[in-house]
C-alpha cells in the first residue's frame, strides 16, 4: 500500500517520503479501515510518539496523521460496534502508525460510525479538534451556560472548534489570535477578540475558564485573570500558570466514541462548522506540506478520490 513516511525527526515536512509499505493486520481489538481521508495536525513531527515507542525505542519509519474517516475492512477480536463495510472515523493511538496511507490498524474504541451524509473530508477534520474541544471545555473545564471563557488561538483549528461549542453551551466567549483573525473568530461565535499582537490581555478582566493552546507567557499572564474557582485548561503541555484561586488541568486529548457521535451531529445540525484549510491528495501530499503557501485550518490528504 502508499504510504508516507517519515525516518529523520530533523527534517521536519522536508523528511516525509511517499513509499510502499506492507497493509496492517488486524490486532485484538483493533479493526483495519481504507482509509479516505486523513487529517494532519501541522506540528505533530515535533510529537515524540511520532518517533519512539512507549518505552522509547525508535519506532521509525512511522506514518505520521492521527485522524481519519474511511471504511471498515477487517475486524479482529474484541471489536464490539463495528462492523466490515461500515464508514467509521476517529483518531489512532499517536504511538502507532498513523492515517497518511491506505489501510490503518486502529483499535474499533477510537472510531464511530460516520453518517451517510457526512464527506469522508469533513469525517477526518472533526476528531482531534472536536474532542479536544469538548473535553478541555466540558470534562476539564466544566464549563456552565452563563460563565465566560477565553479561547486562546480562536480562528485555528483547535479554538474555533472551542469558540463554536464554548457558544453553543451558552458561555460568552472571548477569542484571541493575530489582529488578522478578528473577523474569523467573530464568525466562529466569538463575543469578543483580543489581538495578542496589539492589545492588552489584561483588559479582559475576570474570565471563568481559559481554553489554551500556546503555554508560555500568554498561558502565565491568561492565569492572573482567572475568577476564584476558575480553571486554566492547556494542550500546550505541563505549565507552570496557576491562577491564584483556581486550578490548572493540561491534557492530551482522549478517543470518545459517544463524543464523536455528538459533534459529528451537531455538525449534521449545522450547529458546527469545521475549519479545513489545504485539501490534497495522498500523492501530492509531501508537496502539500513542503508548500510555501501558508493555509490556515486543518490539513485533509484524501486518500481516495
Ligand atoms: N493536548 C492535546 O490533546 C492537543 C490536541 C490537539 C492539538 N494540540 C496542539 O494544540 C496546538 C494548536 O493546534 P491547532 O491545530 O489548533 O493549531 P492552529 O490551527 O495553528 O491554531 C493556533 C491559532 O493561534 C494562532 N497563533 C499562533 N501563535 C500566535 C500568537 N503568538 N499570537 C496570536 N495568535 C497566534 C495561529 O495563527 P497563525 O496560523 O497565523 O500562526 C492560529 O490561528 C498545536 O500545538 C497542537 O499540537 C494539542
Amino acid at each position: 500500500m502508499k504510504a508516507i513516511i517519515v525516518t529523520d525527526q530533523a527534517a521536519g515536512t522536508a523528511g516525509m517520503q511517499l513509499t510502499e509499505r506492507p497493509e496492517p493486520e488486524a490486532g485484538i481489538n483493533d479493526v483495519v479501515v481504507q482509509v479516505h481521508a486523513s487529517g494532519f495536525t501541522w506540528d505533530e513531527l515535533t510529537w515524540p510518539s511520532t518517533w519512539t515507542d512507549r518505552q522509547g525505542n525508535d519506532r521509525t519509519p512511522s506514518i505520521p496523521g492521527h485522524e481519519l474517516a474511511g471504511v471498515v475492512t477487517a475486524l479482529g477480536y474484541g471489536t464490539t460496534g463495528l462492523s466490515v463495510g461500515q464508514r467509521v472515523f476517529g483518531v489512532t493511538d499517536w504511538y502507532r502508525n498513523g492515517t497518511l496511507t491506505e489501510y490503518v490498524a486502529v483499535e474499533a474504541r477510537n472510531l464511530a460510525p460516520l453518517p451517510g451524509d457526512v464527506d469522508f473530508t469533513v469525517g477526518a477534520s472533526l476528531p482531534m479538534p472536536g474532542l479536544t474541544a469538548w473535553q478541555g471545555l466540558f470534562e476539564h473545564g466544566h464549563l456552565r451556560a452563563g460563565q465566560s471563557v477565553l479561547v486562546h488561538g480562536a480562528a485555528g483549528v483547535v479554538g474555533s472548534m472551542a469558540t463554536q461549542l464554548a457558544r453553543e453551551h451558552g458561555a460568552y466567549v472571548i477569542g484571541t489570535g493575530r489582529a488578522a483573525h478578528r473577523q474569523m473568530a467573530l464568525d466562529f461565535g466569538a463575543q469578543e477578540f483580543v489581538d495578542l499582537e496589539s492589545d492588552a490581555l489584561e483588559d479582559v478582566g475576570g474570565v471563568d475558564l481559559v481554553f489554551d493552546v500556546f503555554g508560555g507567557g500568554i498561558a502565565r499572564r491568561s492565569a492572573g485573570l482567572i475568577r476564584a474557582g476558575g480553571t486554566l485548561v492547556t494542550i500546550a503541555g505541563p505549565i507552570d500558570a496557576r491562577p491564584a484561586n483556581g486550578m490548572t488541568v493540561d491534557f492530551v486529548v482522549e478517543p470518545d466514541r459517544a463524543q464523536l457521535r455528538e459533534i459529528v451531529q451537531r455538525v449534521r445540525d449545522g450547529r458546527l462548522r469545521t475549519h479545513i484549510g489545504n485539501i490534497a491528495m495522498l500523492d501530492d501530499a509531501v508537496a502539500t506540506f513542503n508548500g510555501t503557501k501558508r493555509h490556515h485550518g486543518k490539513t485533509i490528504i484524501r486518500v481516495r478520490p
